[in-house]
């Protein structure tokens, strides 16, 4: 595999970073995941969006890359062995000696790979995933896409010896995202999905599907749901860069409405399907 790293396209092997780098010791980095459709980066200028709000909030000036995006993300996904997959980008504040506050010269450390889509099994399409909910206890500026992510890491391992593939995170009452996704729940044929804010990172996925439900005329509430609306719900869904849109059919044991994917997931999937095929023969939508 050929990594990116520091302005030099090498193999992973020889990719080599510095045991001071803060985002090493510190988790002092951000990050993104951008899909691959065909060779073709998806929905590139959002992602870029994020990662310059992201490197804003945490102090990091985007200026001080030289980087073309679209051009950089177009070069890594040309490194994919087959024309689907996703690429990894972080972005530390670089190697310097241990202390908190921020260095004052260190060169910021960029990395980037693109690794081949694993493919989704049939079966977790047709009979959907697996969730439990679990105590939000991240902390307070979820909207950052940083790579300390000690909590979710702990999120999706509590959730994974449960039996289950995804944590559905409660926060004074509501539930506002996965540990690794955003979280929609269908209510009376209505979608029903948290606002934008402090609490949730603002998924790309999440944008098109509200995008996709819109062109499908269902109706949709910006409102995170309650527990007990999600635990009522006739449908529950996730979202993410590399999950796409996947039905979540049981919470703790219990079935999502009938058990099984929905007919609001079906439009969605398959308009997202479409959008992907789009994409692939190069209609930018
Ligand atoms: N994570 N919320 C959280 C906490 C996430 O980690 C993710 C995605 C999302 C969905 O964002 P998007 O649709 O832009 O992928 C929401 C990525 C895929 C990851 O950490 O690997």
């Amino acid at each position: 595999m050929i990594v990116y790293l520091n302005g030099e396209w090498i193999p992973a092997e020889q990719a080599r970073v510095s045991v001071f780098d803060r985002g090493f010791v510190f988790g002092d980095s951000v990050y993104e995941v951008i899909p691959v459709y065909g060779y073709k980066p998806f929905r590139v200028t959002a992602h870029v969006r994020r990662l310059e709000a992201s490197l804003i909030a945490v102090g990091m000036d985007p200026h001080r890359l030289s980087l073309d995006w679209p051009i950089f993300f177009r070069q890594l996904a040309d490194t994919l062995p087959s024309g689907d997959g996703s690429m990894y980008l972080q972005i530390s504040r670089g190697a310097a000696p241990r202390q908190h506050a921020f260095p004052a010269n260190a060169p910021l450390t960029v990395f980037a790979y693109a690794r081949p889509q694993i493919a989704e099994s049939s079966e977790r399409l047709t009979i959907g995933i697996k969730a439990v909910l679990l105590d939000d206890i991240r902390w307070s500026r979820c909207d950052i896409k940083s790579t300390s992510l000690i909590a979710n890491v702990l999120l999706v391992q509590e959730a994974l010896a449960r039996g289950a593939d995804e944590a559905l995170l409660v926060r004074d009452g509501h539930v506002n995202e996965g540990a690794v996704s955003n979280v929609f729940v269908v209510r009376s044929s209505r979608l029903m999905t948290a606002p934008r804010g402090h609490n949730i990172l603002g998924g790309i996925t999440r944008d098109v599907v509200l995008e996709l439900a819109s062109l499908c005329a269902i109706p949709l509430d910006e409102q995170a749901p309650t527990r007990s609306e999600l635990l009522a719900a006739e449908e529950v869904l996730v979202t993410s860069s590399t999950r796409e849109v996947t039905a979540v059919t049981k919470i703790d044991a219990r079935p999502v409405g009938s058990g099984s994917p929905g007919p609001i997931f079906w439009q969605l999937y398959n308009a997202f399907q479409a959008l992907k095929d789009d994409v692939r023969q190069g209609i930018d939508r």
